[in-house]
């Protein structure tokens, strides 16, 4: 599906993004093995969320929903059945590492499986260290379909250094951890999301974080007693807010207020990189969820400067890497990140695919072997552009298109439903209430 995108005079009002992604799935994963009926409130819908859903679904665990909340039946660490299908992660990579975790010490085979897109990443990763704590988990020339064989005994402790940072993988250790016989120790080279630690302390598991050089040492002891069930209220996906951030960073005339978005430092790198840009903007913090700091976020229309962005920024603001992309075109100076190699493995190559779909806006902005380089400011003209099945790159040409001189047409733009699929009728919200 194709849609036309108009240059936005401005961008006015508040909007709620949809829910977090990544903790929607992570609290999904624990309700299937805690102890009880769990209710995640404000759970997010997405193409995502569904994979991880379905998986569960397959492993033998009910799930309903009712009055705005998911409701899932756990029964203890142990009460996951043997599947008969695969479970199939369709593009979700969060979803496939993490219940690669989590299946590592069942008692059962299990296949993992996704479409084209996921299969061709990269997923020794997780093989790796789940087979060095004795996981008997194989996967397909380094990806999925992975196939994890019952465990004869439990999984062995493990102190294992991630030689990326990568949130997916040191959850995926975790969540294995719970079914080993001994402490399992992850350094990560730079702190990664940490919504998993949250959530595991939240139910009364041990896992301890220290920092260690410019990242984190996180210890987790297998718990003894079962994960009690739970509530919870998903916050706003920082990573949604993203888009609308710089997009009312971008055009002129704009205030844009996003509420009750999740603030955990981990994920919030793009503020600390759009401040030193010099972009005006307030962030309000008004509490709590699931243990997650939370608040308000005004931005407005901002001149800015380039910038230089790496090492342990990177992880805080590796989904938001193709927006500020999109920012540094219209700032003042050259705009450098550095240490992003990881961009070439996401749901597309966002170095080379996305910057080459910019490009035909007008960017000049070229891939490095671990980044890229943004010149600017440029004016963006209006072209037809591919979201490359890639729900960020997708949200981030249309944000660029705003500030383009005429009419852009996307081409694939259903994309977004992966994590965002109300993100084009929020986005004419927001241009509306002029
Ligand atoms: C995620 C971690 C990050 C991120 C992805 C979601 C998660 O991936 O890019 O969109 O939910 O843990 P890596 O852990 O591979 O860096």
């Amino acid at each position: 599906m194709s849609r036309s995108i108009l240059p936005a005079r401005a961008l006015r009002g508040s909007l709620r993004p949809p829910s977090d992604r990544s903790i929607t799935i992570r609290a999904a994963l624990l309700a299937g093995i805690a102890h009880g009926e769990s209710a995640i409130y404000a759970p997010l819908h997405s193409d995502d969320t569904e994979a991880a859903l379905s998986c569960l679904a397959r492993l033998g665990v009910p799930i309903v929903e009712h009055d705005g909340a998911l409701r899932i039946r756990g029964h203890g660490l142990r009460g996951l059945r043997a599947p008969i299908q695969p479970l199939f992660c369709n593009a979700s990579g969060t979803t496939i590492r993490l219940m690669a975790g989590l299946v590592a010490g069942q008692r059962f085979d299990t296949t993992l499986d996704g479409n084209e897109q996921l299969r061709r990443r990269p997923m020794r990763r997780v093989t790796e260290p789940l087979q060095q704590m004795g996981a008997q988990i194989e996967d397909t020339n380094g990806c999925a379909p992975l196939r994890v064989h019952a465990a004869q005994a439990p999984l062995r402790g493990i102190d294992y250094t991630l030689p990326i940072a990568s949130a997916q993988v040191k959850s995926a250790l975790l969540l294995a951890g719970l079914y080993a016989d001994s402490p399992v120790v992850v350094r990560e080279p730079a702190p990664t999301r940490d919504h998993t630690e949250r959530l595991l302390r939240g139910l009364g598991v041990e896992v301890t974080p220290q920092p260690q050089g410019e990242g984190t040492r996180i210890m987790l002891t297998p718990p003894e007693r079962p994960l009690p069930a739970f509530e919870l209220t998903v916050p706003a996906d920082f990573s949604s807010a993203a888009f609308f951030i710089v997009a009312a960073v971008l055009t002129p005339g704009s205030t844009v207020r996003l509420t009750e978005v999740g603030l955990n430092p981990t994920r919030t790198g793009l503020l600390d990189i759009l401040n030193a840009m010099g972009a005006q903007f307030t962030v309000e913090a008004i509490g709590e969820a699931c243990g997650e700091p939370i608040g308000t976020v005004e931005v407005r229309a901002s001149e800015l400067r380039g910038v230089e962005v790496s090492g342990a920024l990177i992880p805080r603001a590796i989904d938001e890497l193709p927006i500020l992309a999109v920012a540094a075109t219209q700032a003042h100076g050259v705009t450098v990140v550095r240490n992003a190699e990881e961009l070439r493995v996401k749901e597309s190559n966002r170095l080379e695919g996305f910057l080459a779909e910019l490009r035909k806006l007008g960017a000049r902005a070229e891939p490095t072997a671990d980044g890229f380089v943004v010149e600017g400011p440029t004016p963006l003209r209006g072209a037809t552009v591919d979201g490359l099945n890639d729900h960020r790159v997708a949200m981030s040409l249309a944000v660029a298109a705003l500030v383009a001189d005429r009419q852009t047409t996307l081409l694939g733009a259903e994309c977004v439903a992966k994590t965002y699929p109300h993100f084009f009728e929020d986005l004419a919200t927001l241009r509306a209430e002029l």
